[in-house]
């Protein structure tokens, strides 16, 4: 021990200010390295004061550094190897083993008999109500992130599995867990106590398969938000377990971060909290990659001709133009175009032509996609702009240029009642003159959803990859 309780508190403390403002430096493109590094500080100060802190003795620190130099090997492996398309499923992942953990410490924290060797009766009691609650979130935390995982990752389909009398069979499956919960608080002994928190972590891992398996694909983004907040959680059942107040707070703030980043989500893809937990909605999702247009989701078939138009063509529109918007989307984030697309800013911008982005909520495959794309393509942050600080703005701009998103800028939202996706805010690209869709085929988006702005008449065709396109406008505008 080199760091006395004292100085361990103190540190702790210092972790926790840090992680708070990292939290407050996240809220913004601008201030987000801030965050980031704010962050790694609190973390590092974390982890050092825990490890040389009273809670942990000389013989257990080679222990500590092996796994940290594993799992710190992985974490760099998987840093590095991992494309910018893959990170939600990455982070699914992440929120397993924050599950696991809870899992495993919980089993060894009720194993080990020197966890309450000189606790009281009350003690011990409110030790066992934290371990089987712990185990039950991280349970369910564990198994219902693999199976996100393997729906964002498409090695399981992403149609919503929906059993007769589901929601009976949770209703039944927790009021088991209760019963066995009774069991394990009033057990004798550890070897008794031991199988009702088996039977417990078997249901808890069926619920969580079962309550991910229900999703359809166009609300795993919310979900995965949702079991980052489960995993938060987690970590402060740990937290309590451990008698660790520094993973109380920090599993909370997790916790709480997510479960309000789940609600914005929910509200800019139009769903509800409580039907998105239900399941059901997005069958279709991943989209089928049809060529023809003929996506599965589609309610009304939208009518009109397509026009396409080329790329010398779009950078005559654009030369022209006084005002520019560009709404990215996860084609832009597939073909790695956002430097060309910076390049045609430049140089617009050098001719005068006012260019901005439109971003919404929930373009890509991740929350704040595009603006980590944008930002890696050095974009500068005040032409970035929300969809809801933009969009009244598409009547007054003479270009609109669509770059691989399609859900996001669908008008059925607004125009289609029976559509799938129908009250999704969308951006309103489709009232500036002339809109321009980026995209290789008429095949539909992330919800499976026919697009209608592609057949409207002010509507053109740029068909083709999004960074082979853009190279060529680039190269036109310069011409
Ligand atoms: P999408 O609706 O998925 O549309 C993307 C379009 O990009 C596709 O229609 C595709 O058409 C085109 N595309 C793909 N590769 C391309 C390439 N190399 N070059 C040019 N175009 C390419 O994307 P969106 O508009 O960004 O909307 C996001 C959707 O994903 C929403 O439905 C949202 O709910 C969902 N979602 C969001 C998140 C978060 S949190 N952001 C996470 C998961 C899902 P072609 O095949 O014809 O090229």
């Amino acid at each position: 021990m080199i760091f006395s309780e004292g100085l361990t508190t103190v540190a702790y403390i210092g972790a926790i200010i840090l992680f708070i403002l990292s939290l407050s430096g996240l809220s913004n493109p601008a201030s987000s390295l801030r965050g980031n590094l704010y962050g790694m500080i609190g973390m590092a100060i974390a982890v050092i004061a825990t490890i040389f802190g009273p809670k942990v003795t000389g013989a257990g620190i080679p222990w500590i550094i092996g796994a940290m130099v594993i799992g710190g090997g992985v974490g760099v492996f998987a840093a590095r190897t991992v494309k910018m398309t893959q990170m939600p499923e990455l982070v699914a992942l992440m929120h397993s083993l924050v599950g696991l953990a809870a899992m495993l410490v919980g089993f060894a924290s009720y194993i080990d008999p020197g966890s309450t060797a000189s606790a009281t009766a009350a003690e011990i009691t409110i030790h066992h109500v934290e371990i089987y609650v712990g185990i039950f979130i991280g349970a369910i935390t564990f198994s219902g992130s693999l199976i996100a995982f393997g729906k964002l990752s498409g090695k399981i389909g992403g149609k919503p599995l929906l059993l007769p009398g589901r929601h009976l069979l949770n209703l039944i499956a927790l009021i088991v867990v209760i019963y066995f919960g009774y069991q394990f608080m009033h057990a004798q002994t550890v070897d008794a106590g031991l199988t009702p928190l088996i039977v417990m972590t078997v249901l808890a891992l069926l619920f969580g398969i079962h309550m991910v398996m229900a999703i359809g694909g166009a609300d795993m983004p919310v979900f995965v938000s949702m079991l980052n907040s489960y995993s938060g959680w987690a970590a402060a059942a740990t937290g309590f377990m451990l008698s660790n107040n520094l993973l109380i707070v920090t599993g909370a703030l997790v916790g709480s971060s997510g479960a309000i980043l789940s609600y914005i989500m929910c509200q800019a893809m139009n769903r509800n909290f409580i039907s998105v937990i239900a399941g059901g909605f997005g069958g279709g999702a991943p989209a089928p990659k049809s060529s023809t247009g003929a996506a599965s989701g589609a309610t009304a078939e939208p009518a009109g001709e397509v026009v396409p138009i080329s790329a010398v063509e779009t950078a005559e529109l654009l030369r022209e133009a006084k005002n520019v918007i560009i709404v990215p989307g996860y084609g832009m984030a597939v073909a790695q175009a956002q430097h060309t697309v910076y390049e045609i800013t430049k140089l617009l911008r050098e001719k005068g032509v006012n260019v901005r982005f439109g971003i919404h909520p929930v373009a890509g495959r991740m929350p704040g996609h595009m603006n980590v794309l944008l930002a890696e393509a050095k974009v500068p942050y005040d032409i970035v702009m929300e969809m809801d600080e933009i969009n009244d703005d598409f009547p007054n701009t003479d270009v609109t240029m669509v770059i691989g998103a399609n859900d996001i800028v669908n008008p059925s939202a607004q125009e289609d009642p029976t559509s799938p996706i129908a009250g999704m805010p969308v951006l309103e690209v489709w009232k500036a003159k002339t809109s321009i869709v980026m995209k290789r085929s008429m095949a539909s988006g992330y919800a499976g959803v026919d697009n209608p702005l592609f057949y409207k008449e002010n509507n053109r065709m740029l068909f083709g990859d999004a960074k082979k396109m853009l190279d060529e406008v680039l190269t036109a505008l310069r011409g």
